[in-house]
């Protein structure tokens, strides 16, 4: 390509913040790695080139320079050549034809929509408003001004210490959960944990039974790991597997939210946690047990959280997930996964291997946040708070959508889930609504296969309870929009 066409971006308007110098240096740069400057290029001479450029002849030289110093260029009988570029550098910027940047796993994950994780109504945020930010703040500052190398290295694989005893404490009391320090892990986040079981308990072309509508992050994590899954139907008591199908698709692990079914937010019976487990003890795999927002108990206010899985047989083959996202905050990166204690060297063992610990500052300040009893506090000071919003949300909806739109969920964790009727699409309503600044998300997309859902996923964990009312008056003038434009967006 002729210089003077690689320069005509020299004076670029949006670049006119650069020197000049340097703009001429990049762009030469670009050029040669991208091969529109070939190899033996001969450069004007740097006098020749200041001319053309009305620029002062030191700027050329400056540039030059640079470009010698990191071998793009060489000085060649008295002049300036293009180096010869090993393949690896020249056309970096570009990939190869017909190549793709993705693996093919990759790029059949289905998309995640993230952006709108603040706006009313968009599902999975705490209020984050009402956490007591000064008692998290004190904690880390106290455990900042313990700091030695140590915190800073990276933190003991499984969690700090002081940690794991925190959370088999915590969940001991809490959810029932039967474990010692020993057997729980502490990794950055649920995603973290899920991850950890698709690659460490399962080999890629295994089975994993997901539930139907599932939690997208868990379907990404076991399709990314290679494994096949097999989605099972979930009715008002979780998911809800064919008896054959234990045989015809015999699962290596089967994930499961069975303390507040993510999204549709049934509860898994006493007799199918029983069937499930008795279904991989005798299958050799694994039960994955999520229970990422079952910390409340909506349907008898007062009680203990619904007990886990785990807590009914220990020693069964059962992972049990939780995360501190939803308790504290989602950009904290904390979660827990708790194995058998028959498990918990290899497991530990392989968490070593694959993953790097960290964050050992955040880890020593909450576990003194568990220890000191100001995290349960703070639950249930907001049960109260969560149940007004769920009621107020209920009602509200129920007085704006009616008989014909069934309310489903609600016994644990912070959203609900509106059934819609098929004249007005949930795709379409979400993103009508999502132009008047709320959120929710079309239950269609948790869904793969067969028919999906229609309806929306509708979190209150953020909106307080005197602004609900009006948010769904404003939802339901998009629903009836909708309608009337025949199922699509007006
Ligand atoms: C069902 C379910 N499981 C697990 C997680 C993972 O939580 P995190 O990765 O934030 O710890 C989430 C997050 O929203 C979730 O909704």
């Amino acid at each position: 390509m002729p210089l003077s066409l690689v320069l005509s971006a020299l004076d670029d308007p949006a670049a006119t913040s650069e020197a000049r110098q340097l703009r001429l240096y990049r762009l030469l740069k670009a050029a040669i790695l991208d091969g529109r400057l070939a190899s033996a290029t001969r450069l004007p001479g740097s006098r020749q080139l200041a001319a053309d450029l009305h620029m002062a002849r030191n700027c050329v030289l400056f540039a030059y320079q640079l470009l010698l110093a990191e071998g793009f260029v060489e000085a060649d009988r008295g002049g300036t050549r293009v180096a010869a570029l090993p393949l690896a550098a020249a056309g970096a910027l570009h990939p190869p034809a017909g190549a793709h940047m993705l693996s093919r796993r990759a790029r059949q994950l289905p998309d995640i929509k993230r952006s709108e994780a603040l706006l009313p109504f968009a599902p999975g945020a705490p209020d984050l408003n009402a956490f007591p930010w000064a008692v998290w703040a004190r904690l880390l500052h106290q455990a900042w001004a313990e700091v030695t190398a140590r915190q800073l290295a990276y933190a003991e694989p499984g969690g700090e210490p002081e940690l794991r005893r925190a959370v088999a404490a915590f969940l001991s009391a809490r959810r029932g959960v039967a474990c010692t320090p020993e057997q729980v892990f502490i990794v950055a986040g649920g995603q973290v944990a899920l991850d950890a079981c698709a690659r460490l308990l399962a080999d890629s072309g295994d089975t994993v039974w997901l539930e139907n509508p599932c939690y997208p992050g868990a379907r990404n994590v076991m399709l990314a790991a290679g494994l096949m899954p097999v989605a099972v139907a979930v009715d008002q008591d979780g998911m809800a597997p064919a008896p054959a199908l234990w045989q015809s698709a015999p699962p290596r692990l089967v994930y499961v939210t069975p303390s507040h079914q993510y999204p549709l937010g049934s509860v898994l019976s006493l007799e199918r946690r029983l069937a499930l487990l008795a279904g991989v003890e005798a299958s050799g795999g694994w039960l994955i047990e999520d229970d990422y927002d079952s910390d409340f108990n909506h349907a008898q206010p007062g009680a203990r959280p619904l007990p886990a899985i785990q807590g009914l047989r220990p020693e069964a083959p059962v992972v049990y997930v939780g995360t501190f996202s939803k308790l504290l905050y989602p950009g904290l990166r904390i979660a827990y996964m708790v194995v058998p204690r028959w498990a918990a060297a290899g497991l530990g063992e392989g968490i070593r291997k694959l993953y790097r610990g960290g964050q050992a500052v955040e880890q020593r300040a909450l576990a003194r946040l568990l220890e000191s009893g100001q995290l349960t506090r703070h639950l249930r000071r907001m049960a109260p708070v969560y149940r007004e919003r769920q009621a107020v949300l209920r009602a509200a909806l129920h007085a704006r959508f009616g008989e014909a739109c069934p309310i489903l969920g609600g016994q644990a964790g912070l959203h609900l889930v509106l059934g819609l009727p098929s004249s007005v699409p949930d795709a379409a309503l979400a993103e009508g609504a999502l132009e008047q600044g709320i959120a929710p998300r079309p239950l269609s997309a948790y869904y793969t296969g067969t028919v999906p859902g229609n309806g929306l996923v509708l979190g209150y964990g953020l909106t307080v309870a005197a602004h609900i009312p009006e948010l769904v008056t404003r939802l339901a003038g998009v629903a009836e929009r909708v309608r009337n434009a025949g199922g699509v967006p007006s």
